[in-house]
């Protein structure tokens, strides 16, 4: 295998997934290469209780009902929409599911305001075209399209992101489950394979969601994903994302529990702090997910490593935590300024610790940017 920056789902698991299917005797929906429950299983790791012969790591860190609605509606004839704020992990649930289900993650769309039809369609090779005319082997498929030819799952990301033409395509597709190709004389229609289905994920800051037809919304069940809330989820997340990343970058680092506990208690006061706040300007612009959590660990740790001794300092973290938030200046800026008067100044005389390490760096760099 030669190396990549970073590796599909099914390439990064396939030793795990090679075994699953092994000993995988569940009946199994269409095409599927696992059965609903190892998928399910390899999604959010094995448990003493499923009585395995080796550990499966948990991948996808939330409530399980989630998983198994989002299982349930791939078997079905509907799509799967996965909603939720940035950063909660959407795109890397499709992606297990895909992986999990289909060994195949990448056949992926974007959808930005340039997405056109063709994207979830077909386009044409011209130069294949001028030489011998429009056929079968000068059309290119869209990866949606050979989804449906091979019967797996294709992605959609940010589908309330791409205009109403192309979400009405899609409403054909999703009910039709064929594509036809006008152009062409004979063979001209794609049939969807047993096993072809669509996952979808859209930002829910990004207001589209209401905006999606209701003939669009029939055809996609809703999974809405929260931000994570609780403390020891949270931590097992950034910590195994962590974990990635020192082996990615192959840096020998521990991460102090005491400061992960200080990261994490910053996240949670600063969204209290903005689940009361009374307008925007009040309100760090950033959603404050798990996802930027890690940002924020990552950018300590590369920092620690390239500019400092190696070892992580409160200092550095509470560098990087305020570089990362303060993205509006002067709004967020004034923000953290008070959080760190009103909250970490109190805590680091009560709680000692690293804390007062923390304010001192934190203070050095809102002071850097004002
Ligand atoms: N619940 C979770 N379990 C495991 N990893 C998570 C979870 N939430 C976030 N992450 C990690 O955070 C990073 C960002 O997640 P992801 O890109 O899937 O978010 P998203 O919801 O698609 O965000 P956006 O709306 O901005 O596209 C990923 O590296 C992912 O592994
Ligand atoms: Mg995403």
């Amino acid at each position: 295998m030669t190396e990549m920056l970073r590796a599909p789902a099914e390439v990064k698991y396939a030793e795990e997934l090679d075994w699953l299917e092994s000993i995988d005797d569940g009946p199994k929906p269409f095409s599927w290469r696992l059965s609903p429950r190892m998928v399910r299983l390899f999604v959010l790791g094995s448990e003493r209780a499923d009585g395995l012969d080796r550990e499966i790591s948990p991948k996808w860190f939330g409530d399980r009902s989630f998983v198994e609605r989002s299982i349930v509606t791939l078997a079905s004839d509907r799509g799967l929409l996965l909603i939720g704020d940035p950063g909660t992990g959407k795109s890397w649930l499709a992606e297990l599911l895909a992986a999990a289900i289909s060994r195949n993650s990448t056949l992926v769309v974007q959808g930005t305001a340039g997405t056109t039809e063709d994207h979830i369609k077909y386009s044409w090779n011209v130069s294949m075209v001028i030489a011998k005319g429009q056929s079968r082997a000068s059309m290119i498929p869209s990866p949606i399209m050979t989804a449906m030819e091979k019967g797996v799952i294709g992605r959609f990301e940010e589908l309330t992101r791409s205009t109403s033409d192309v979400q009405d395509a899609l409403i054909s597709i999703l009910s039709e489950k064929y594509v036809s190709i006008p152009e062409l004389d004979d063979d001209n229609i794609v049939f969807a394979q047993p096993g072809f289905s669509i996952i979808a994920t859209a930002n829910s800051r990004d207001r589209g969601v209401n905006d999606l037809s209701s003939a669009l919304k029939r055809r996609f069940n809703f999974v809405r994903i929260p931000v994570v809330t609780n403390k020891k989820s949270e931590a097992e997340i950034v910590r195994f994302r962590t974990t990635e990343l020192l082996r990615r970058h192959e840096i020998e680092l521990d991460v102090p529990p005491n400061l992960l506990d200080i990261l994490l208690q910053s996240f949670a006061d600063l969204r209290a702090a903005a689940a009361s706040a009374t307008s925007d300007d009040e309100k760090l612009e950033s959603a404050l997910s798990t996802a930027e959590q890690i940002g924020v660990l990552e950018d300590a740790i590369l920092h620690s490593t390239f500019f400092g001794d190696r070892s992580l300092r409160a200092e550095t973290l509470a560098g990087s935590l305020v570089g990362s938030l303060a993205r509006r200046s002067p709004e967020d800026l004034a923000i953290l300024n008070k959080y760190w008067h009103g909250v970490v100044e109190p805590r680091s005389k009560e709680d000692g610790g690293e804390w007062p390490a923390f304010l001192e760096g934190g203070r050095q760099a809102i002071a850097t940017l004002s």
